[in-house]
């Protein structure tokens, strides 16, 4: 369950840059919201404070009854290490790494042994179509091959909770739909909770709900089977 009240994100202190105002949201445990908007609305700003990285300026975000801004660092870590399988517009992958280790890391800080760690991430490398690249560091890896190495190490310890910024930006339109449908999967398994940033309508239709951001307020939220029922 994620409580996000009237959270505000500023930046800056010049020329404040209000990249979220006032935004309530609540996600019960298993639905699946995606988050749209144009360039600029906050989407992003959303996701870093939803897994903690970043705080509000003002509002409190709770995941599972725990206000992140209750935490201390390291108590917000472990609940990221544990809960959170993030999945950054910037993939933010560890360039001295390999394939195979990067997508094992979340499970080797949890404490996972390196071979069931590195067992299991191949595994899931093969699930996103990098069972072959196992071994490349992300510098010798495509821009769509690094960010389904991104989504791979995301997903890799089955995480309760799902952020995606544009998991499918990079990606042809046959493997992004690979991916989702790797998502729903995930989903159907384990009930996850996904927030997923998208510009793809259709990627949208995987979810449960659309929320659109403008200008760092919510503009809009549609149920997504009511808009299947008026495509029918
Ligand atoms: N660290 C920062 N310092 C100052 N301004 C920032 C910072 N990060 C984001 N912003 C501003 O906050 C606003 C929201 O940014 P955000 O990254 O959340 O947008 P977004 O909806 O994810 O856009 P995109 O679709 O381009 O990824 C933007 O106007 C951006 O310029
Ligand atoms: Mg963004």
């Amino acid at each position: 369950m994620i409580e996000i009240d009237n959270v505000s994100r500023d930046y800056g202190d010049g020329k404040v840059v209000h990249a979220l105002q006032a935004v309530t949201l609540s996600i019960p445990k298993g639905e699946r919201v995606a988050v749209m908007g144009p360039s600029g609305s906050g989407k992003s700003t959303l996701l870093n404070l939803l897994c903690g990285l970043d705080q509000p300026t003002a509002g409190t975000v709770k995941i599972d009854g725990v206000a992140l801004s209750s935490l201390d660092d390291d108590s917000r870590t472990r609940l990221r290490r544990e809960k959170i399988g993030m999945i950054f517009q910037t993939f933010n992958l560890l360039p001295t790494l390999t394939a195979v280790e990067n997508v094992a890391l979340p499970l080797r800080l949890q404490g996972v042994g390196k071979k069931e760690a590195e067992q299991r991430a191949r595994k899931l490398l093969g699930r996103v179509g990098l069972g072959d690249r196992a071994s490349h560091r992300p510098d010798e890896l495509s821009g769509g091959e690094r960010q389904r190495m991104a989504i791979a190490r995301a997903l890799v310890f089955e995480p309760p909770v799902l952020l995606a910024d544009e998991p499918t930006g990079n990606l042809d339109s046959a493997t992004g739909q690979e991916i989702l449908e790797l998502i729903d999967g995930l989903h159907g398994e384990y009930n996850t909770t996904i927030v997923l940033v998208t510009h793809n309508e259709e990627a949208a239709m995987h979810c449960d709900r659309i929320v659109r951001l403008r200008d760092g307020r919510i503009v809009k939220q549609e149920s997504v089977g009511s808009l299947a029922a008026e495509v029918v």
